[in-house]
């Protein structure tokens, strides 16, 4: 796709998408919470550590197959959840799940996808997973567990890092409904032709799974509003009781809640600062896997996520303890860009840059990632 010959890096793709969509959209997407500290300290974090590079080993054949939760990955890479990605592409969803099955990744649907939880089933043949919010409606909450485990989704991520919605002040300053505000709102349309021939051929998405029923600005207001906030421990025992499958936590910053996580069997343990998008203070993925594996190694698999957007940065997660790597908006600009073309880019690019790291650390598959051979000696 000719879009597409052009981007060499996530950031690039990130330009283009800031160009094809509307800016509240594009805002939406790239924005995080008060003053975007966090969003900025992801970057910062992931670009600024240091590899050291290996000589003299024969790397000619690089291999990023892992397994985890005792299934096979082509990679240590997984697809975060995202709400509302019809707004970036029509049936963003499914073109990004099947972006994901092509490369041999799991997806997550997002409680707040515009895709129903069966029809991406039917739509998508990869591995998928399923992103729970604790609902408030607790009808809604266990009907989506079961849904899930129906349609065969293979894991449950439960999401526990939005018990309020997080203070996006881009998102504020689009939804406000001042006249100028509105001009400049319908004035920039004009200038996206595509994306509102998107729109006008299919509709303004819609939220399947939960009855969000919001336009970008205000979803992540209404979605917070529908999230549980008194969901806690005896809570999430309870959707354990209900999903005997793998389970995962996501958004998880202390290494308390990480110890109590490890001690009550869950599977899986989500680093996150939810891409910069919830508590601005929090800190980045990297300080979240050192502080954690100090405490615990081999317990329960380890995501991190938030901010990866070099395929050498998802190298540093793996060395500092990291089992996968969550990719959010890097997949995201891809499919704004170009729908599925543009997510496999976009995966495509980190996975090519994890492969060129791996060989100029030395490091021929990912079990061997494990050794920490590419930290600077103290
Ligand atoms: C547009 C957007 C929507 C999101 N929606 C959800 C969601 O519905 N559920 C969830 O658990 N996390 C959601 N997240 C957070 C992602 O799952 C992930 O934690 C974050 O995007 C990782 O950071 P990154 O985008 O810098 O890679 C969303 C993130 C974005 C950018």
């Amino acid at each position: 796709m000719n879009t597409l010959e052009e981007p060499a890096s996530i950031e690039q793709l990130r330009q283009l998408a800031r160009r094809r969509l509307p800016q509240q959209v594009f805002d939406f997407i790239d924005g995080g919470a008060d003053d975007e500290l966090a969003l900025r300290r992801n970057r910062h974090e992931l670009q600024s550590a240091p590899l050291v590079g290996r000589a003299l080993v024969n790397v000619t054949s690089i291999d990023t197959t892992c397994t985890i939760f005792g299934k096979p990955l082509a990679a240590p890479l997984v697809v975060a959840p995202m709400g509302a990605c019809g707004l970036a592409w029509p049936r963003a969803d499914v073109e990004i799940a099947r972006a994901a099955a092509s490369v041999g990744i799991p997806y997550v649907l997002s409680t707040f996808a515009n895709t129903g939880i069966e029809d991406l089933a039917d739509a998508a043949e990869g591995r998928l997973w399923f992103q729970l919010y604790p609902l408030r409606d607790r009808a809604l909450r266990h009907g989506l567990v079961h849904r899930a485990r129906v349609a065969g989704y293979e894991v449950l991520v439960v999401t526990v890092d939005v018990p309020v919605p997080g203070n996006r002040e881009r998102d504020h300053s689009h939804s406000r409904s001042s006249l100028t505000g509105l001009v400049k709102n319908v004035a920039g349309l004009i200038w996206r032709p595509r994306w509102c021939w998107g729109i006008a051929c299919h509709g303004l998405p819609r939220f399947p799974n939960a009855a969000a029923g919001a336009g970008a600005a205000a979803l992540a207001q209404r979605a917070g509003a529908q999230v549980d906030a008194t969901f806690d421990w005896d809570e999430l025992a309870r959707v354990r009781d209900r999903w005997p499958g793998t389970l995962v936590v996501k958004g998880i910053q202390h290494t308390n809640d990480v110890q109590r996580l490890a001690s009550l069997g869950m599977d899986g343990i989500w680093l996150s600062n939810h891409g910069g998008r919830q508590l601005d203070a929090a800190p980045g993925p990297l300080s979240l896997l050192q502080s954690v594996t100090q405490i615990q190694r081999g317990h329960s698999i380890l995501i991190a996520d938030s901010g990866f957007r070099r395929g050498s940065e998802v190298f540093k997660a793996l060395i500092s303890g990291a089992d996968a790597v969550a990719l959010g908006r890097s997949v995201l600009y891809g499919a704004a860009v170009a729908g599925r073309a543009g997510a496999l880019h976009a995966l495509q690019i980190i996975q090519r840059e994890l492969v060129q790291t791996m060989a100029m650390c030395g490091v021929t598959h990912i079990p061997a990632v494990t050794s920490p051979p590419c930290q600077p000696t103290p």
